[in-house]
């Protein structure tokens, strides 16, 4: 049997107290409730939920919130304050890349957890055939860094993403009226670490 290492077990119950991290957490939200307008009868995917700082955000305008994450460290926490959020929540405690998913969603939203994934252009394929037609994605990361973004190794296979390589894989994908834009910066003592949005449709 395979023993997958769960990355995040050292920082998952501190992970909230860093209030620049629910800072930027909040931007990311904000940005993406100026893009798009959602409605009490749609289901959505967080990606890569951690302890559901977007989840949160996002829980008051839909009906459920489908909330994937491999670590179960992090959706521990998300599990217990996840009895309070006031939509639905479903956790599926899963590597993203390894299974196949029958759901169909109104959209995908996820914050800080793309770097964390190998190869791109098939987990945005794989994002397209999740869609209902018409669906939404609202996808935030870093912008390129000189890799001292994280202190530890979490699993990062990229250190930030060009916003105009990111936007395009996505087009290449499929997604239409897209759009990427810095929408906070993550600020450490030793510097800053612009993050972006990016959002379109199927
Ligand atoms: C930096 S945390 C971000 C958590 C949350 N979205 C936020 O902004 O606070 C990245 C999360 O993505 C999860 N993750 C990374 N790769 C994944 C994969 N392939 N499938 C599922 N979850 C993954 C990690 O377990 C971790 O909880």
């Amino acid at each position: 049997m395979e023993i997958k290492k769960d990355h995040f077990a050292f920082k998952a119950n501190d992970y909230e107290k860093d209030v620049r991290r629910t800072g930027n957490v909040a931007n990311i939200a904000d940005g993406i409730l100026k893009e798009f307008t959602f409605t009490k009868d749609q289901h959505i995917m967080d990606f890569g939920s951690g302890t559901g700082l977007l989840t949160q955000e996002i829980a008051p305008y839909v009906q459920k919130i489908t909330c994937i994450d491999m670590s179960k460290s992090m959706t521990d926490v998300l599990r217990e304050k996840s009895k309070d959020f006031t939509c639905q929540i479903e956790i599926k405690e899963v590597d993203i890349t390894k299974i196949q998913i029958d759901d169909k969603y109104d959209a995908i939203i996820s914050s800080m957890t793309i770097h964390h994934v190998k190869d791109i252009k098939i987990l945005f394929k794989q994002f397209y055939s999740l869609l209902e037609v018409g669906g939404k994605i609202a996808l935030a990361d870093l912008e390129p860094e000189d890799g001292t973004f994280h202190s530890v190794d979490t699993g990062v296979f990229h250190f930030g993403f060009d916003k105009d390589w990111f936007l395009n894989i996505a087009l290449e994908v499929g997604f239409k009226n897209l759009k990427i834009e810095t929408v906070t910066v993550a600020k450490k003592p030793y510097g800053n670490f612009p993050i972006f949005l990016l959002t379109g449709n199927k």
